[in-house]
């Protein structure tokens, strides 16, 4: 590959979108200004407006096309308005939209059915309870830990996202999402197993055991001894893609069984394929958790999220009344089997990890050329760029990694940013884009880290 001299142009494509009629951005900018939280993030420094949205295609309300690199942070699995989603849902609109689970409806037994049929035979995770958001869904897996083993404290990972509720926020490690209110009681947070900037590199094929010590130090000396559970995603999302170095998670699950706890999987990000290279990420490491929750790609865009596990420990709730008002609701449910029939019969999975590959072998590509880029992570489509001012220092660059979004931006790709100190450029596309537009996002990523100072 050769440094980039003329704008790239996206691959041809030949929908194209209704002419839009609606407010101006300036007048809707004004309105979120006035009436809505300003707890609201708007990303780019003249913030865009999407209105329609086509498959790995998004365009704003002046008709302008840009290739989607974040999928509505990870949530688009399949592809906006895909087709067949589109069906589905259109067909349960206009049957039943709502009456909530003190009824029966097929939709929810047959989605929960054919949910638990992705997890690896033997597992026994094959109690699903549907909910809204990932928060919910980690909340729900925290107290089923603390009721299933009557033990109280929680280990998570620092630089982890786990959600904004109160329960939520006590699980994520990072000061910029957690507020100055009491919510961590009974949450530890062990060392980051980050190869990159930690102790134990790649270069070190012992490095998972050596940073899953800090989880036993922990129980021996943070808590009883007895815990309720662990929980971590396979690969963090939000803390800028840092996947757990091999055999991480196997001696971590170890400690923590022995320890009494249950083992919880936040798949919200590496869920349905998205790692290319198995179905769920917790596959990639060679264990098997407790408890396994899920959001984002689950419904392709709809408020869906799921936690599954064992019919024992899903007993737990039964012990009181336990209720989601819009969890497990028919049309929420027909999003969601509609995409996970589409991820299933359209083997969305090895095509992540073809044209993952692809982005992979680019950005090093690029990597050799442009001393900006300090680390290339991930797998399939959960891909992450960590830009450096200093390859030596890893001071991270977050002026140039803002430079380089709003760059992308102009230049028709909308990527993410994550990490920390927001270095991280986050690359976790639509599942159905092609190879061609591959080659863009990377001449868009040639053009503008180059450009970056
Ligand atoms: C790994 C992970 N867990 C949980 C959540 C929380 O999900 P939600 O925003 O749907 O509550 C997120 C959201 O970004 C996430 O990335």
């Amino acid at each position: 590959m050769t440094q980039t001299t003329t704008a790239p142009t996206l691959p041809p494509f030949d929908q194209s979108p209704v002419p839009y009629t609606g407010p101006s951005k300036a007048d809707v900018l004004a309105m979120r200004r006035e009436y809505l939280t300003p707890a609201l993030l708007t990303m780019y420094r003249d913030p865009i407006m999407i209105v329609e949205g086509k498959m790995q295609y998004l365009f704003d309300e002046t008709g302008k096309r840009y290739l989607d690199g974040f999928a509505g942070i990870v949530s688009v699995s399949v592809g906006h308005c895909h087709p067949k989603v589109i069906d589905a849902v259109r067909e349960q609109n206009e049957r039943l939209q709502h009456t909530t689970t003190i009824y029966l409806h097929p939709n929810i037994a047959l989605f929960a059915k054919k949910l638990a049929g992705t997890f690896p035979a033997g597992s026994n995770l094959d109690v699903v309870y549907f909910m809204n958001s990932g928060s919910e869904a980690n909340d729900a897996a925290v107290l089923m830990a603390r009721a299933f083993t009557g033990n109280y404290d929680m280990i998570a990972l620092r630089n982890a996202y786990h959600g904004g509720s109160q329960g939520a926020m006590a699980l994520t490690a990072h000061s910029t999402w957690k507020f100055n209110v009491p919510h961590s009681f009974g949450v530890h947070h062990a060392v980051l197993p980050d190869r990159y900037h930690g102790p134990h590199g790649y270069d070190d094929p012992d490095a998972g055991a050596k940073y899953a010590a800090d989880v036993l130090s922990l129980v021996q000396h943070g808590t009883s001894g007895e815990i309720a559970g662990f929980i971590c995603e396979p690969m963090q999302g939000v803390g800028g893609v840092v996947e757990m170095p091999p055999g991480y998670l196997q001696a971590v699950y170890a400690q923590v069984r022995k320890a009494g706890g249950l083992c919880i999987a936040d798949e919200v990000q590496t869920g349905f394929g998205r790692t290319g290279d198995g179905f769920w990420g917790f596959e990639n490491h060679g264990v098997v958790p407790d408890i396994v929750t899920m959001a984002k790609g689950i419904g392709n865009g709809a408020p869906l999220a799921a936690c599954v596990t064992r019919s024992e420990i899903a007993q737990t709730l039964s012990a009181r009344v336990h209720f989601n008002t819009f969890g497990g609701n028919p049309v929420s449910c027909a999003q969601g089997m509609a995409t996970l029939d589409v991820l299933l019969d359209e083997n969305v999975q090895a095509h992540a990890k073809q044209v993952g590959k692809r982005l992979l072998d680019g950005l090093r590509e690029l990597q050799r050329m442009h001393a900006l880029i300090g680390d290339i992570r991930g797998r399939g489509l959960m891909v992450g760029v960590e830009l450096v001012t200093d390859r030596k220092t890893k001071q991270p660059a977050t002026q140039q990694t803002a430079d380089v979004l709003e760059r992308t931006k102009d230049l028709g790709l909308l990527v993410g940013k994550g990490g920390y100190f927001g270095n991280v450029l986050r690359i976790k596309p639509p599942m159905c884009l092609t190879e061609a537009d591959i080659d863009f996002m990377l001449s868009v990523l040639d053009v503008a880290i180059g450009e970056a100072k």
